[in-house]
């Protein structure tokens, strides 16, 4: 299942804000409008964004009709710029766009029809390593989950936030592939309900057993014995291993340590922000009032209350069990594990 997709130069993504009642593909042709549909969640996912800025910037660059290298390389900043403007969080998203500009300056002393072919060729690629890591996460962290689990998830860390297969869901994907009997617990995710209208629709799609739930029904079910892991993505990891992911995160880890439930963190390399030490320095995007006041059109609050909306928090390191990358499944001292990868692909 992949919400993105790059034909004739033009990038196509699934409205993830229509689903799932809907599933439509709209179509993007400039710079502009894909950072539009960053900001506005047509797509989301830390990796699914990355790549779509990645895309978009080719889609700018590709417009920049000149011969004069200064002309492009500043244009191409720009466009750079404006698709790092969209949404603070997810690290992929800066980490995608530096490697699209890092691509550029490599080639240039190339003619600017010779970059454009480059940056394209690299927008490409790193959509592929996006679903080979994912598969790799998989694959490592499906020895985690035992025969007969029951798995809760948060948010969307599914086929729809990645370029495929997703990175938590991937894991559960990979278990269920190798004919393990995984049963997910999906919360809701409020406000935005990603786990409602994502991670339910993706998993029932696929024939993985889900059962939804509120996000205030965690603790009752955790108590009860009947959740046996818990398994989210992550948006940006901090070199010390404090992890921001969606808000509702911090709480469920929580609640899973005063259950003796472990918790896991799966994402790919890319998420971890080797340039900070610990999640205090991860900005929190608060998103617009009306995601809480309002269910689709329906106004749930009096009006003109007073309202917070943040998107993520951070879950400190101490509440993690283990992350799990492509390349091992990091275990603490986070600051460790973490640090014996600084390198490997920066
Ligand atoms: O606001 P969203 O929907 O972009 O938030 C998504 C999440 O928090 C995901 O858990 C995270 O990006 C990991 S996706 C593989």
């Amino acid at each position: 299942m992949r919400p993105i997709k790059f034909e004739n130069g033009a990038l196509r993504l699934i409205d993830q804000t229509r689903l799932p009642a809907k599933t439509i593909w709209n179509e993007y042709n400039t710079y502009t409008e894909v950072a539009g549909a960053i900001k506005d969640m047509i797509v989301r996912g830390a990796p699914a964004i990355g790549i779509t800025a990645a895309y978009g910037a080719v889609i700018g660059a590709n417009a920049v009709e000149t011969e004069d290298k200064d002309v492009f390389f500043n244009k191409l900043d720009e466009i750079i710029g404006t698709l790092k403007d969209t949404r603070p969080t997810a690290v992929n998203l800066f980490w995608a766009l530096e490697r699209i500009r890092r691509k550029a300056l490599e080639f240039k002393n190339s003619s600017i029809s010779h970059i454009k072919r480059v940056i394209t060729d690299e927008a490409i690629e790193m959509d592929k390593e996006d679903v080979d890591t994912n598969r790799l996460i998989g694959a490592n962290g499906s020895k985690l989950l035992k025969d007969g689990s029951t798995v809760l998830t948060h948010c969307n860390a599914g086929a729809l936030a990645t370029c495929d297969y997703g990175t938590a869901l991937g894991v559960i994907r990979a278990a269920h592939e190798k004919g393990r009997k995984i049963h997910v617990f999906a919360d809701e995710t409020r406000p935005y309900l990603q786990g409602a209208r994502l991670t339910s629709w993706e998993l029932k799609e696929d024939g993985i057993p889900v059962t939804l739930i509120c996000d205030n029904m965690a603790g009752f079910f955790m108590k009860q014995g009947e959740i046996d892991a818990c398994i989210v993505g992550a948006d940006r990891i901090a070199s010390n291993g404090d992890t921001a992911n969606k808000i509702g995160t911090y709480s469920l880890a929580v609640l899973a340590r005063e259950n003796n439930i472990p918790f896991y963190v799966a994402a790919p390399i890319s998420t971890i922000d080797f340039n900070i030490l610990s999640g205090e320095d991860i900005p929190i995007e608060e998103r617009n009032k009306r995601e809480v006041t309002h269910i689709k059109d329906i106004c749930i609050a009096p009006e003109g209350i007073e309202v917070r909306n943040p998107a993520f928090d951070i879950t400190p390191n101490e509440y993690i069990t283990a992350i799990i990358t492509e390349k091992a499944v990091l275990y603490p001292a986070f600051k460790d594990s973490i640090g014996n990868l600084s390198g490997c692909c920066f």
